[in-house]
């Protein structure tokens, strides 16, 4: 009988809450209005002989590469950071290895990591969610081959500081350190130039949050030279599809579009954190396009009373040292507006008191 590989077997399935989404989805961390303009026109334009061509990755690569003010042998465009994380995993990874997570954290860099076989050693954040820089790097042994750290976390959207990385980086010159930064345009921190002096350090970018284009699939690896040419080994050459290339050029030139998108969610996002401190909701405070707050015992009632009142959020209850906590995307101006609106309704018609909150 065939019998998939033991890692797989003990895999626990991965359901992320898809199915019935309409309503304003603040549940994924997506952009809420989409793309630039440009992007869909350039799309309307594919034709048949376009699609059937495999498509050709470099060109565009290069064009990636030259907005990040990397070299094209730095970076490789994959289909999205989830991609990026695959790659790592099967790059560095033998079954005995020891992949180092901070949890709660992005799912998919435990599910990768323990498809190889590795062994996944999740190091627990701090009570306050902020990030346990003394047990990472006690975690650390001989054994480890991968780090995998989502700068802003998501979902707490905590941030870590460059110092604090680097060290972990050069605690481990045998592990492979992948700084995710998929949602870096909304805070800004970056440590993109650090692969040009840490041979270990990967940092992976995607074009699924603030450019909209999650459907697309699309984002992008940079790393030190040497170890992207072993990256690149593992890669199919046409991993990332036509539309996402011909959509790509014309979201990079469109700086303009994703830049007000983000004022947008910066702004919304210190009138979120503002209505939860005047409301003495615990939350906890981000540097991303969504924010964590301690809904409480009554998460299971709140969640559904604002999707019938048509906004999707994410209840992450079940995360590690999550119980309790709701995940809410933060979109436009008017989903934000929107947004707390129904906050406001649905924490009065359920009679969530601020005091029964924290
Ligand atoms: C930290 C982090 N990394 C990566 C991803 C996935 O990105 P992509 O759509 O590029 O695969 C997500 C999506 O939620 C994320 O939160």
């Amino acid at each position: 009988m065939l019998k998939a590989r033991q890692a797989i077997q003990s895999l626990k399935e991965y359901h992320p809450p898809l199915g019935d989404r309409s309503g304003l989805r603040l549940d994924f961390n997506e952009n809420t209005v989409g793309a630039s303009p440009r992007v869909l026109r350039r799309l309307q334009q594919l034709t048949l002989e376009d699609l059937a061509r495999y498509p050709e990755r470099e060109p565009v690569e290069a064009l990636v590469a030259a907005s990040l003010g990397m070299q094209p042998a730095e970076v490789l465009l994959t289909n999205g950071v989830d991609e990026a994380i695959h790659l790592l995993c099967e790059t560095y990874l033998e079954p005995a290895d020891e992949a180092v997570i901070v949890v709660p954290t992005f799912a998919m860099y435990e599910i990768s990591a323990a498809a190889t076989g590795a062994h996944v050693v999740r190091v627990p954040a701090r009570e306050d969610f902020s990030f346990p820089l003394e047990a990472v790097l006690a975690a650390i042994t001989p054994q480890t081959r991968l780090i995998a750290i989502a700068n802003p976390n998501n979902p707490t959207g905590t941030i870590v500081d460059a110092e604090g990385l680097l060290q972990i980086a050069n605690a481990a010159p045998q592990a492979a350190v992948l700084l995710d930064e998929a949602y870096y345009e909304f805070c800004g921190q970056t440590l993109l130039l650090s692969i040009r002096n840490h041979a270990n350090v990967f940092v992976a970018r995607t074009f699924s949050k603030a450019y909209g284009m999650a459907g697309l699939r699309v984002g992008a690896l940079a790393g030190p030279v040497a170890q992207m040419r072993m990256v690149r080994r593992v890669a199919s050459p046409y991993n990332v599809n036509v539309a996402a290339l011909v959509a790509l050029p014309e979201a990079l030139q469109d700086k303009e579009y994703v830049c007000q998108y983000v004022g947008q969610v910066q702004r919304g996002r210190v009138l979120l954190h503002q209505e939860f401190q005047s409301r003495g909701t615990t939350y906890c405070p981000s540097q991303a396009n969504f924010v964590l707050a301690q809904i409480g015992s009554r998460h299971g009632e709140f969640v559904p009373a604002m999707k019938q009142r048509g906004i999707l959020v994410r209840d992450r209850s079940s995360d590690p040292g999550c119980d309790g906590w709701v995940r809410i995307t933060l979109g436009s101006e008017a989903h934000t507006e929107k947004l707390l609106a129904t906050l406001r309704q649905v924490l009065a018609e359920l009679k969530i008191a601020p005091e029964a909150v924290a």
